[in-house]
Order: structure tokens, then C-alpha cells, then sequence
């Protein structure tokens, strides 16, 4: 098939790069257009990133001397692309605005930011848990009046280490969980370079953080209402989150302790993740990892060094699963921050949307 043209909007910030990486032989899409702040305008891609480049892999060749172009720039970049990925830092009034100017120019946008995660009718995907919340697209399309444009986001870099898990539990009835996260520097946008006092060091805070960990996995456990044309969050399982940052570049942890309405053995529980295969198994999108949790069974595990890159950063990683003495269970889950987390986790929403026809050839 030919592929479809897709712009990255903060193409030079550090989850543009990422998507620039995770595109470079993307079968389905092909970045022909980079764009970022006025600043970068203009300019070459290799000349805007300057010494920013943060990947461990070098700058793909190909996008060096492409021009950046403006994001606010909205009929240019669309009028060159089917699609766009979203990455910008800019506030969150000015992101909600720039991203629905885009989808009323109609092209859709997939988008990495929180700016419109409350947006009632903007599906919050990860493509293994609820891919049919895309329906609501439907929905709003028609509050914006476009045929094609609308806008997906994907949920934070935080909840990808347990989400998966308590959703795949839902028979089980999840109740309570109490969930303590330990996130890398790259979620920051940061790496050791640019942020030396995190050498050796932990800080009991990154903000807004814990609210998102609280109520984002509730909107994707959530269901559409068909009568008003919104996405209701679940009423639980309660959450209460506490994040911490620690000195690692890639790879957020997650120690969650869970309260069930059932009583299911652990062998239940594990078996459960282990067999789960979502939608992206199914239709064997390009980025889908074949597995989307691995249980693993060392006392030890799982780590960052050793499990961050699962199924290329794609796949979770659970261990540790136990009795607890005041919980019913524990258990540690451990996401790539970056990929899943991120870029990935976006890129692999865009294939689900390409394969239900939401993105198409415009
Ligand atoms: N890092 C992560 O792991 C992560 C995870 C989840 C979500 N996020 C979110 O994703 C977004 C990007 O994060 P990041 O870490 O990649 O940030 P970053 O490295 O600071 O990059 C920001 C990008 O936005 C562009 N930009 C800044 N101001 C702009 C403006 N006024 N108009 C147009 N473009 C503008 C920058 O362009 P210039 O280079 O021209 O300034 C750059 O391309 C943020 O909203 C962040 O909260 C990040």
C-alpha cells in the first residue's frame, strides 16, 4: 500500500525525535513534514536540533536537511500530510487550540499531549485495553464539523505499568489499588546531561503526575454513552497514586498493591496476562508487540536494565505477584516510559486508527 504522509508537530523536542525514530522504516507512514516552534522554523532539521539530539541512535539521515516548518502554520503542514502526531510543549490552552485547528483543517491528529485527555469525546487509547472508544470519534467529528479531522490521544507515561494489568483483572472485580510509581529522568524530556543533580539522587515529586495516575486508567476503563456522544469514566477500581522520580534514564516502575472483589489464586491472575492478547495481536499491526505482558518469575525481576526493552519497548512487564498482608495481592509492573509510554504508544494508536479506517489517504 502506499504509505500515508504524516507530519510531527515538535519534531525537535525529545518525543518528536523518538517518533522520528520509530517512523524511520515505518511500513504505513512516512514523515515528510517536520514542524516545531517559531524558533525552529526555517531552519534544517539537524541545524534546529542542534546539540538537543537525546536518542541513543544516531539522526536518521533522511529528515537532516528537511526545512522545519511552523506548527501554528496549521493549512501549510495539512495541506502536505494525511495525518499528524502531536508532541508539542506549548500550554495546555494553546495545545487544545492548535490540535483542534488541525482536526478542523481536517487532518486528524494523534496526539502524545494531556491537553485534551477530558475532551468528553476524544478517545484516550492504549490499543490493547479499549480500542473500541475510537467510536466516539463518530461523534466528534460532528461537533467539530469534519468529515476526516478529529483528535486521539494516548493516556500518560505513568499508568502504562499497572493499567494494563488491573483492566485485564476486570473479572476479578479490582477494587482498591495503591500504587507507588518510580519514573525515569527521559519522562522529563531529560537525560543525566541535562539534569546532573539526579545522579544518585530521588525526588518525591513531579507535578500532576499523581492525579493522572489516579484517574486516567478510570476514562479508558470507561464506556461510551451513545444518547449525549461521550466517553463515561469507570467509577473504579479507587486508585491512590504517589510518584516519585529516580536516577534512570528509560523505564517507569510501578509497586501496586490491589484489593479484589473475588477471590482469585495467583495462578488465575497470572494467566490472565500472560494469555491476554488485545486488538494490535489480532491484527498484527506493525508495532504490536506479539507479547503484550510477560509474567517473570524471578524474585529479582523485573528490572530496568534488563526488561525496559521487552517486545522493543512495546511490552509490559510484570513481577513479584504475591499475597500481601493488608492488600489481597502485590505486584511490580515496569513500561518504557518513552516508548510505550510515549511516542510508541501513539504510533501504535495511529496504526489501530489506520486499521479501523479513521485515517486514511485524504
Ligand atoms: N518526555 C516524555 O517522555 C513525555 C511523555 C509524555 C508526554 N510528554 C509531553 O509531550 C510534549 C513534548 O515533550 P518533550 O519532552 O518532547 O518536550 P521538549 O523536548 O521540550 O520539546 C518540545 C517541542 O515543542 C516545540 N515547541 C515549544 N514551544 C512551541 C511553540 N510555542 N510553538 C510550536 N512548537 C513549540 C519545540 O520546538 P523548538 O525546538 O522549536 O523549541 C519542541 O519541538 C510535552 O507536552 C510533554 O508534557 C512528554
Amino acid at each position: 500500500m502506499e504509505r500515508l504522509k504524516v507530519a510531527v508537530l515538535g519534531a525537535t523536542g525529545m518525543v518528536g525525535q523518538r517518533f522520528i525514530s520509530l517512523l524511520e522504516d515505518h511500513p504505513w507512514f512516512e514523515v515528510t513534514t517536520l514542524a516545531a516552534s517559531p524558533r525552529s522554523a526555517g531552519k534544517t532539521y539537524e541545524e534546529a536540533v542542534g546539540g538537543r539530539w537525546k536518542l541513543e541512535t544516531p539522526m536518521p539521515e533522511r529528515v537532516k536537511s528537511m526545512t522545519v516548518l511552523d506548527v501554528s502554520d496549521v493549512a501549510r503542514v495539512s495541506s502536505e500530510v494525511d495525518f499528524c502526531f502531536s508532541a508539542v510543549d506549548m500550554t495546555k490552552d494553546e495545545i487544545r487550540k492548535i490540535e483542534e485547528e488541525y482536526a478542523k483543517n481536517e487532518t486528524p491528529v494523534v496526539s502524545n499531549n494531556s491537553a485534551h485527555r477530558w475532551t468528553e469525546d476524544v478517545p484516550m487509547i492504549i490499543p490493547e485495553l479499549n480500542p473500541e472508544h475510537t467510536r466516539i470519534i463518530e461523534y466528534q467529528r460532528k461537533r467539530l464539523n469534519t468529515t476526516n479531522g478529529f483528535i486521539a490521544v494516548k493516556p500518560n507515561c505513568s499508568i502504562q505499568a499497572y493499567a494494563p494489568a488491573v483492566h485485564i483483572w476486570k473479572e476479578f472485580g479490582p477494587k482498591r489499588l495503591a500504587v507507588s510509581t518510580y519514573q525515569a529522568i527521559s519522562g522529563a524530556g531529560k537525560t543525566f546531561k541535562d539534569w546532573p543533580e539526579m545522579e544518585g539522587n530521588v525526588i518525591p515529586y513531579i507535578g500532576g503526575e499523581e492525579e493522572k495516575s489516579e484517574k486516567e486508567p478510570l476514562k479508558i476503563y470507561g464506556h461510551i454513552d451513545e444518547n449525549k456522544g461521550v466517553i463515561v469514566p469507570a467509577e473504579g477500581p479507587e486508585i491512590t497514586a504517589q510518584c516519585i522520580r529516580i536516577p534512570v534514564l528509560n523505564g517507569h516502575t510501578a509497586s501496586v498493591f490491589i484489593d479484589f472483589e473475588k477471590d482469585p489464586s495467583k495462578e488465575e491472575l497470572i494467566s490472565a496476562l500472560t494469555s491476554y492478547v488485545g486488538e494490535p495481536q489480532k491484527l498484527d499491526l506493525p508495532s504490536a508487540p506479539k507479547q503484550f505482558i510477560q509474567y517473570l518469575e524471578d524474585d529479582n525481576r523485573p528490572q530496568v536494565t534488563l526488561d525496559v526493552d521487552f517486545e522493543r519497548g512495546f511490552g509490559i512487564s510484570i513481577g513479584r505477584l504475591r499475597k500481601d498482608t493488608v492488600f489481597d495481592y502485590k505486584f511490580v509492573g515496569l513500561a518504557h516510559n518513552t516508548i510505550r509510554g510515549a511516542a510508541g504508544g501513539a504510533v501504535l494508536c495511529a496504526e489501530l486508527l489506520t486499521a479501523q479506517k479513521y485515517i486514511g489517504k485524504k
